[in-house]
């Protein structure tokens, strides 16, 4: 089943309009709930790795979270599914909005409860290659009281609080939302992705 072609419009003109969006329902409760359940054994069986942050990837206080990424060409049949969602979204977007995306990178990632990320943003200083962001998450039953809202910092100074229920996706552009992840009462867990378009080479 693919998304509607009305709903592949509204997220469309709204990342043009807003320049972030949430869909609800990106995969079948099923598919969603194979990605959990793959995330939640490989999470027990550490197979999941703290992240490390900038160009020296050092380990730091700031990012709490583990993450394993999907590796192109050996995708599980829930990766694969979910992949092939973000393709055709990406596509979408190349489309309607000459975006020139050539792929998608994704990972797992497990927050611990009380781990968070601190404020940033996801373009990196010296490669520009990541154009948009897109979090979906993977967590059945969350309740507000369990924290580890993704908050979004809109222009004007106001933010936006996304919940990471199962079956949600966060689109949002890379260079433009600051953003952190709240720490939260529970295991977190979610795949993390980025549309990334050519570069020319990375300075430095
Ligand atoms: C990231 C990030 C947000 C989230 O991995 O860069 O901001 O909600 N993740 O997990
Ligand atoms: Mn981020």
């Amino acid at each position: 089943m693919n998304i509607p072609p009305d709903e592949v419009s509204r997220v469309t003109n709204a990342l043009a309009t807003d320049g972030w969006c949430v869909v609800p329902d990106l995969l079948s409760a099923a598919q969603t709930q194979a990605l959990a359940a793959e995330c939640r054994a490989m999470h027990e069986a550490r197979q999941l790795t703290p992240a490390r942050v900038g160009a020296t990837r050092t380990a730091t206080p700031w990012r709490g979270d583990s993450t394993h990424w999907f590796q192109a060409g050996a995708m599980s049949a829930p990766q694969q599914a979910f992949s092939d969602r973000l393709d055709a979204l990406r596509r979408a977007f190349n489309r309607e909005l000459m975006l020139g995306l050539v792929e998608c990178e994704s990972h797992y990632a497990v927050y611990p409860p009380g781990a968070g990320y601190a404020r940033h943003i996801d373009r990196l200083r010296d490669n520009d290659a990541r154009v948009v962001s897109a979090v979906f998450y993977l967590n059945e039953g969350w309740q507000h009281a369990d924290g580890g809202a993704l908050r979004l910092y809109l222009d004007g100074g106001s933010h936006r609080d996304i919940y990471p229920h199962a079956g949600k996706l966060l689109l949002f552009l890379s260079a433009q939302f600051e953003h952190e992840v709240l720490p939260a009462t529970r295991d977190r867990m979610s795949v993390a992705c980025w549309m990334r378009q050519r570069t020319f080479g990375v300075i430095g």
